[in-house]
């Protein structure tokens, strides 16, 4: 077949579903509505064109709008970042074509916070083409000095709770690639104020024995019967929770907040160093 006849059938094709497929996305699917959603989801995107049909300076611009309404929460106003990545870098982790742009944003990114948002498809590439655009900006720049930033991590002991690339503590998050999930402000935020934006899985949590004794940790997983943390020393433990007198959870951060503990240059530094952590060694 030859490449024009190709992209006619692809384009019909994909017509086709686009009239089918409705996007359906509530708040309590069901795992068979999930897996179902995952089907539609690869099929529309295997059979989507390979260039973004609504690139027009309009398209555009009717993009940066359903961003600021579906997406600047998480990506700041400007696609800086801040809760989601940083989109004005160029770099993709999940592919920067437009297809691909298409894909991602259509499907939302499982295991992360970023869900599929309810717009239709015409929308979905208008905001494929905006990230797009955000992506061609010069990169944000960070105002610290990122290899001070470096020697404050080590001589601050962040190490102790936090990875980078294999080395480090468990009871925070690995921070390998924290620099391209998050923007700067959300990484200045969680050094001055941690308890700002818990990610669930690293919640503190706080156990009381029948025995009297208080344990603290990280909340790994949880059922009707059992909790399992990995306490402050870095094990982890399970409990039967008939055998527990009490649960506390959602504590404040066990990350000290650094804002009285660093100076606000080693702040700045430390800031502009977990920025350069792109998990891309
Ligand atoms: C609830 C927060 C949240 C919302 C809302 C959100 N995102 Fe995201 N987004 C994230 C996070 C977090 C990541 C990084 C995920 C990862 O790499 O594990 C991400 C990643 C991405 C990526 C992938 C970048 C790469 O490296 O490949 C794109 C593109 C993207 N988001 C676009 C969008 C668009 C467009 C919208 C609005 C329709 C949106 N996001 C809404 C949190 C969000
Ligand atoms: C006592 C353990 C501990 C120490 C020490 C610690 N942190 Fe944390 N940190 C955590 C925990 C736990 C979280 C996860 C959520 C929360 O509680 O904020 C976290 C979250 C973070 C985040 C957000 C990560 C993300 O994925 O959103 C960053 C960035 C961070 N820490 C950087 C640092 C830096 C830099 C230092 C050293 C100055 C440091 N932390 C010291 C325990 C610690």
């Amino acid at each position: 077949m030859n490449t024009l006849l190709k992209i006619a059938c692809s384009v019909a094709l994909t017509a086709s579903l686009w009239g089918q497929i409705q996007p359906k996305v509530e708040g309590h699917e069901s795992p068979a509505d999930v897996a179902r959603r995952a089907v539609e989801g690869e099929r529309a995107t295997a059979s989507a064109p390979q260039n973004n049909p609504f690139e027009s300076e309009q398209d555009i611009q009717k993009g940066d709008v359903l961003f600021q309404t579906h997406c600047s929460n998480c990506h700041g106003t400007f696609g800086a970042g801040g809760r989601g990545a940083d989109l004005t870098t160029g770099l993709y982790r999940f592919g920067g074509s437009d297809a691909e742009l298409y894909r991602t944003i259509r499907n939302g990114i499982p295991g992360s916070e970023m869900g599929p948002p309810q717009v239709n498809d015409d929308d979905l590439w208008r905001l494929a083409a905006f990230v797009k655009r955000l992506g061609l900006a010069p990169p944000e720049d960070a105002p610290g000095d990122a290899a001070e930033g470096k020697v404050v991590y080590l001589t601050a002991g962040c190490g102790s709770c936090h990875s980078i690339n294999g080395q480090g503590g468990t009871l925070g998050p690995d921070l390998s690639d924290v620099g391209r999930r998050r923007g700067l402000a959300f990484l200045e935020e969680s050094l001055l104020k941690p308890e700002a934006d818990l990610p669930t899985n690293h919640r503190g949590t706080r156990l009381l024995t029948s025995a009297g004794e208080t344990i603290a940790g990280i909340r790994l997983n949880e059922d009707d019967y059992s909790i399992q943390i990995r306490d402050t020393s870095g094990n982890p433990r399970s409990f039967l929770k008939h055998e527990l007198k009490g649960i506390q959870r959602d504590d404040p951060s066990l990350m000290p907040a650094y804002g009285s503990l660093l100076s606000e240059k080693q702040i700045e530094d430390l800031t502009a160093y977990l920025a350069t952590l792109k998990g891309m060694q």
